[in-house]
């Protein structure tokens, strides 16, 4: 099949290339043209594992290519996917959806014939039908446009797979005339055929499957956040107190990592957008609850700088090594990131703070010049008085304590993950400290 996908970032340009993969003719579409230079060079703008051999193997088997010509993308085929950003408005929770909107207004009028638009941005509920409006004042006559929602769950690190062999499709349809879900099973023929659920429904119930996913998701780290508040007042090991609660099935232990929460492109912006959302469809109360949420997930990083505060006495001058950038391991995405909230704010209180990730060093850059940035592991924690592991790469997992101590001027370290094995860390001479657990 031949197929456009509008919107080349994180969730584009991986779903272009998987299109590819797939056995589909794809053509990304962005209006940025260093993005669309970089991809068509073979090269990602970003960092996402096994994603720059899809790109590579699929644009040299002459099945992908970008552009950012719309009359190009309106004349290669009839299916487009819809992939661009819908980050949270300035001063409101509520989502931006003017970039959505500019592709039909940009797309729409240059449509021959029959096509279907199918979009995986996350929107608020109601955007797809207006969107369909908007399509259909602006469709050139005898032209007709369908919209569908199509969202999608992929994960950052896991990007590739997620959208190969993804957990579930979901396909949200405008009505019984509609062509979307027999387009839908040919463009995913191959994970339908390996039986995975598919999921039609109406258009709105598609758009809140999303946003309902990620609520779901932020609220299952909160819980155990806020738990681990109480923890750390009483004496308790909220790790352990995870593990227990998380044998019961119907509670699970996914999601239940106390520590410094949750950050990102999706998971901050989708809570708030759906609270937007409800109040302006008249459900007001029925999601306060996500104020919560979100108010428990910004206090672990205020924790944290308190934390780092009680145990330098000050931090007026001290040296600190935040071991992190990216807002998840296997990711370079700093957008909304608790380790460089972290990093800044400590750096704001008078701290000299260094800052190593594996992978994010370039978008913490443009994000925060100000902050010292270390070539190495090593080189971030040479004479560091104060260790704050903020992203649990593997990397800082596995450190070797009797190594780190070695460089550090004080062997301290909080860890803001609840992950490094905290026996082997004190026999190396380690004082350690975490959230929600008294070491
Ligand atoms: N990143 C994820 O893990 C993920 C997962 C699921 C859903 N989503 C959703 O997918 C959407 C995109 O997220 P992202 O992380 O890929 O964002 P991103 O910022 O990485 O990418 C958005 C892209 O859209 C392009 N763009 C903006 N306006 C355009 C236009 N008019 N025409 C063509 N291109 C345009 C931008 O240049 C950019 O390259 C959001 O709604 C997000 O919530 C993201």
């Amino acid at each position: 099949m031949r197929m456009t996908v509008i919107g080349t970032g994180y969730l584009g340009a991986t779903h272009a290339a998987c299109m590819a993969e797939l056995g589909h003719e794809v053509l990304g579409v962005d209006v940025d043209q260093r993005k669309i230079d970089s991809l068509q060079k073979g090269e990602v703008p970003f960092y996402e594992p096994g994603l720059p051999e899809v790109l590579e193997r699929n644009l040299e088997a002459g099945r992908l290519a970008f552009t950012t010509d719309y009359q190009e993308a309106a004349d290669f085929a009839n299916v487009h996917f819809i992939g661009v950003g819908t980050p949270q408005q300035r001063g409101s929770y509520a989502a931006d959806t003017r970039y959505v909107e500019a592709v039909i207004e940009d797309l729409v009028p240059k449509l021959k014939g029959e096509h279907l638009i199918l979009g995986k941005s996350t929107v608020p509920v109601g955007t797809a039908a207006a969107l369909q409006q908007k399509a259909d004042e602006l469709a050139p006559e005898g032209t007709s446009v369908e919209i569908a929602w199509n969202p999608e769950f992929l994960r950052e690190g896991y990007a590739v797979k997620d959208t190969i062999t993804p957990d579930r499709i979901v396909l949200g349809v405008r009505g019984e005339d509609s062509a979307a879900e027999a387009v839908a099973r040919e463009v995913y023929a191959t994970p339908l055929s390996n039986d995975t659920p598919f999921i039609v429904t109406d258009l709105q119930t598609a758009e809140l499957v999303k946003v309902s996913a990620n609520a779901f998701l932020a609220t299952k780290i909160s819980f155990i956040n806020a738990v681990s508040e109480v923890c750390e007042i009483v004496g308790a090991d909220v790790t352990q107190l995870a593990d227990a609660i998380g044998h019961d099935d119907r509670i699970g232990r996914k999601f239940l990592g106390a520590g410094l929460g949750f950050g990102g492109g999706c998971l901050p912006k989708d809570i708030r957008a759906f609270m937007a959302r409800a109040g302006e469809v008249g459900a007001d109360q029925a999601l306060t609850f996500l104020r919560e949420v979100d108010a428990i997930n910004m206090r672990r990083r205020q924790r944290v700088i308190d934390l780092s505060r009680e145990v330098l006495g000050s931090l007026i001058g001290k040296r600190v090594t935040v071991l992190g950038a990216a807002f998840k391991p296997n990711s370079d995405d700093v957008r909304d990131s608790p380790a460089l909230a972290v990093a800044g704010q400590l750096s704001l209180a008078g701290a000299s703070v260094r800052v190593y990730d594996p992978q994010g060093m370039d978008n913490a850059r443009k994000v925060f010049p100000t902050l010292d940035y270390a070539s190495s592991l090593e080189d971030a924690l040479r004479g560091a008085e104060l260790v704050i592991l903020a992203t649990e790469w593997d990397e800082f997992k596995t450190m070797d304590p009797e190594w780190a101590a070695g460089l550090v001027e004080g062997k301290v370290l909080i860890d803001g993950r609840n992950v490094l094995p905290v026996a082997a860390w004190q026999s190396a001479g380690w004082e350690l400290h975490a959230l929600g657990r008294s070491l």
